[in-house]
């Protein structure tokens, strides 16, 4: 990577408020850094659309961030990650961290019993998600379970209440829970529905898994071997831009990443640009 400025912002991008949930991770990870997130929760949701229109709304997304400059790209959204990763690392040359469903953690737990993938219908039929299945799961049962609406319902009502619980029941009406091992989180949005799914799940003994620090490992990672951390010190501060393309989301963005900051225990201090 050339000549990028190791003081510029990292660009966070979803389909709406879900990579928020992303981004408090990334802060907690790597606080000295600043960070700029844009929600495209007027384009949202991204998880029934044609793998083309992902494409395009990523790509007019990506050149959003990059006029506001941006050293590197996460996109927080495993649907526009399925469907747009391969043409943006080709098309922008800076460093871009993908997310994709953790089923690898999944089966790595080693636990018996079926493992069931919640994400989006464009993240469950894509080649990526697919090749995740063939090259980690062996032997182990991997059941898809395809969210559609249920992200509507989260850009709308946030995490909780009567709505997402019938949602929650419904989805999982097909399902013996107790041949459950895992749930793997596979939508950024998801992450915020946790309390309401653990609350479903009662004491049966299910792992709920998310890609969420993972995802900021790898920027770690990749941000240190191309020697583009920002060396200044925040000193508790971190700097944060939200944008979003429906203005009227800002309250409940910035609601869900105060609440999601407590929950993950970040204890540093948020300075909004
Ligand atoms: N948050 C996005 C994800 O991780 C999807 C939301 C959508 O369908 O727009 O897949």
């Amino acid at each position: 990577m050339i000549n990028i400025e190791k003081d510029l912002a990292i660009g966070v991008f979803d389909s709406g408020v879900g990579g928020i949930s992303v981004l408090a991770e990334l802060v907690k990870s790597l606080p000295n850094e600043k960070f700029i997130y844009y929600g495209d929760s007027q384009n949202a949701p991204y998880g029934t659309r044609s793998t083309e229109e992902v494409k395009t709304l990523s790509f007019n997304v990506v050149d959003r961030l990059l006029e506001h400059g941006i050293k590197a790209l996460v996109v927080a959204c495993n649907t526009a990650t399925s469907g747009a990763i391969e043409d943006l690392r080709q098309t922008f040359n800076i460093p871009i961290v993908g997310m994709e469903p953790a089923l690898k953690p999944a089966v790595e737990l080693n636990k018996k019993g079926i493992i069931i993938v919640m994400a989006t219908p464009v993240t469950l039929r894509e080649q990526k998600f697919n090749n995740l299945i063939k090259n980690f799961s062996n032997d182990v049962e991997v059941v898809k379970l395809p969210c559609p609406g249920l992200v509507e319902i989260i850009e709308t009502k946030g995490g909780r209440g009567k709505e997402i619980q019938q949602y929650i029941k419904k989805a999982f009406s097909s399902i013996d829970m107790s041949k459950v091992s895992s749930i793997v989180l596979g939508c950024t949005h998801y992450i915020f529905i946790k309390e309401e799914i653990i609350d479903f799940i009662g004491d049966k003994d299910i792992t709920l898994i998310d890609g969420n620090k993972g995802t900021a490992n790898q920027l770690q990672r990749l941000l240190a071997q191309e020697k583009l951390l920002n060396p200044t010190e925040s000193k508790g501060d971190t700097k944060v831009k939200m944008i979003n393309s429906n203005n009227t989301m800002m309250p409940l963005s910035k609601k869900l990443f105060q609440e999601h900051l407590e929950t993950i225990d970040f204890k540093g201090n948020i300075v909004y640009r």
